[in-house]
């Protein structure tokens, strides 16, 4: 692997996953990062990757919905690997106009597998991002497991479903080299603040209220970003082509548990005036429709194939979350006012 295409590479775990490949594994051949630059994408995220890395690191400004400019990136750059990062994410924003997903998660993914093809000869494998939202909702009991039949719920997963679908399908019957990896929630450094973790620090340091869905008894299994990448290339270098992994924290917990944990450790890490906590700011709101109950995996065969453990406990990687969060206010203004277009023309000349 030696010209590796990330896709989505601007966004939370896409910009963690290229962190993590040039600053800690021994990863020695190029990236390049085609973003569209959504809400979500930030190219501020790897400026100093950019600045380190300069004959390594590449960033294209362009929609994988293209399919001349994604020929232009493989047949320039001679890709060999694939790493699909780029999509739609968030599920409220699915429910209010799923137009965006269904385009960029099915669509996009669709082009890029048929730019794959094309190029197959030099390809060594495609991986695709994949969430754990596919197999639907648990009850109180039970895991998700990799031979969970698929039953997404919400706009985003159905469209994240078809992508998967869609990977293994090229595999099949075109014998593309692929790997799928579904991955339960995520937490940690760049994460956009629309999504439960990031909204409740911040809106808790503005002494704004916290809305909890519903009664905030839905569980979600929590994983630190860095620990997803660490599988996600675990997976990509000795992963069984063909394969779906799962990829989860073993870290269930209900909403309000994990709302009333953020209060708490804001508290101790940056006291209010009046030291009064700051869980009297929850709300509890409407509810969002068609809410998945429970997410829990089963990660056992990415732990007994390949050996893979996450490194991070819930609490030390919410200390370490929340932190990075009071240490980069700055990247938190630019963020919320969207304006990164801005910054982008005055980084790179030719966009
Ligand atoms: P994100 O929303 O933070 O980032 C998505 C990135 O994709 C952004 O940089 C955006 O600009 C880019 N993008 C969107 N549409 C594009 C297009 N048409 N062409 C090129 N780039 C485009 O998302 P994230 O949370 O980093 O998630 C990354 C991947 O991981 C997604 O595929 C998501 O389904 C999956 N995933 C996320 C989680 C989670 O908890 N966040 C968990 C499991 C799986
Ligand atoms: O499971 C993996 C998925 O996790 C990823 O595929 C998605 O990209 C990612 O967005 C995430 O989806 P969720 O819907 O679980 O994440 P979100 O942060 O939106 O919500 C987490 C839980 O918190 C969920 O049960 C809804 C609840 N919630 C969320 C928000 C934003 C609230 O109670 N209040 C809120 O304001």
């Amino acid at each position: 692997m030696q010209n590796l295409l990330v896709t989505g590479g601007c966004g939370f775990i896409g910009a963690n996953f290229i962190r993590l490949l040039f600053s800690n594994t021994d990863f020695d051949g190029r990236i390049v990062n085609v973003d569209k630059l959504t809400y979500a994408g930030n190219p501020e995220n790897l400026t100093d990757i950019e600045d380190i890395y300069r004959d390594r690191y590449f960033f294209v400004m362009a929609d994988i919905c293209d399919p001349e400019a994604i020929a232009d990136v493989f047949a320039k750059y001679k890709i060999d690997t694939v790493c699909n990062f780029a999509a739609e994410s968030h599920v409220d924003r699915s429910i209010v106009e799923p137009d965006a997903f269904i385009k960029t998660n099915i669509h996009g993914t669709f082009i890029l597998l048929e730019t794959a093809r094309e190029h197959r000869d030099q390809l060594i494998l495609f991986h695709h991002v994949s969430t754990d939202e596919v197999y639907g909702s648990l009850g109180a009991e039970g895991y998700f497991t990799e031979d969970t039949p698929y039953k997404p719920n919400s706009p985003y997963s159905a469209s994240k479903a078809s992508s998967d679908h869609l990977v293994r399908a090229y595999s099949k019957t075109y014998g593309l080299p692929v790997t799928i990896s579904n991955c339960s929630n995520n937490y940690g450094p760049y994460q956009f603040p629309e999504k439960l973790i990031p909204l409740m620090i911040l809106n808790a340091l503005e002494e704004k209220s916290l809305p909890v869905y519903g009664k905030g008894r839905n569980i979600r299994d929590w994983l630190y970003v860095t620990d997803h990448c660490k599988a996600v290339w675990r997976i990509m270098q000795s992963g069984r082509r063909g394969e779906t992994y799962n990829i989860g924290g073993r870290c269930e917990r209900a909403n309000l548990d994990t709302v009333n944990m953020i209060c708490d450790l804001l508290d101790d890490m940056q006291p209010r005036p009046d030291q009064r906590s700051r869980r009297e700011l929850i709300s509890f709101v409407k509810d969002r429709p068609g809410h998945d109950f429970r997410y829990a995996i089963d990660c056992s065969k990415l732990e007994n194939e390949l050996g893979w453990i996450p490194e991070e406990s819930f609490e030390s990687g919410l200390r370490k979350t929340i932190q990075w969060y009071l240490d980069n206010k700055e990247w938190v203004e630019r963020v919320k006012s969207g304006d990164y277009l801005a910054w982008v023309k005055q980084h790179y000349e030719h966009i």
